[in-house]
């Protein structure tokens, strides 16, 4: 089988979509300081590009959590690979995801961040699947609302793959 990918959004178009998104967070988060939670490693991408864009001051830590393997789909278990550095009490958290597939990774670790008491806590997506849903995880900030497809690039993989594509594409398998 080879891979073939094409073009669903041109770098171009993400960096247009994700200022949309930074002036709706500087808005939102007039006069506090933002605590970006980049969930490693699919998000490392947009939340650098996020952030670039944010006005308001930030700060960022990182959490590696996976619900998934090297399937095209979800196992539905949570591991935590890399916990959080600094305690994130008193803080205005936003969960920043790179895609909401089944809802299950940022449902869980959801939950677990709001245990620890953050001053609020917010999730931002940059792709959403909602026809994939299989929790009611509300999601606070969207880019854009996908189809049922198996997307890569711009921090997403396939196989560990494809991550430094700048641009998203539909992953298609062709037979040889
Ligand atoms: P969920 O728990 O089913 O929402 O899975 C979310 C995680 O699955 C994402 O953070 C991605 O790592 C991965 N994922 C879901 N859909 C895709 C896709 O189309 N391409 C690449 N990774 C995906
Ligand atoms: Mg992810």
């Amino acid at each position: 089988m080879k891979e073939e990918i094409g073009v669903m959004y041109s770098e171009e178009t993400l960096n247009k979509k994700i200022e949309e998104m930074a002036e709706q967070i500087n808005r939102d988060y007039a006069g506090k300081t933002v605590h970006l939670i980049c969930v490693l490693k699919g998000s490392i991408f947009f939340c650098c590009e996020l952030a670039k864009r944010l006005t308001v001051p930030v700060t960022l830590d990182f959490m590696s959590a996976s619900s998934y393997g090297n399937a095209t789909k979800s196992s539905g278990k949570l591991k935590i690979n890399k916990d959080l550095d600094e305690d994130i009490n008193g803080l205005h958290c936003i969960i920043v995801e790179d895609i909401v597939d089944s809802g299950r990774t940022l449902s869980m670790v959801k939950k677990m961040l709001e245990g620890r008491n953050p001053a609020s806590l917010k999730l931002c997506t940059l792709l959403d699947k909602p026809d994939r849903r299989e929790t009611d995880v509300h999601v606070d900030y969207t880019g854009f609302e996908i189809p049922d497809k198996f997307v890569v690039g711009f921090g997403l993989d396939y196989a560990q793959k494809y991550r430094n594509l700048p641009y998203i594409g539909v992953l298609d398998f062709i037979e040889e």
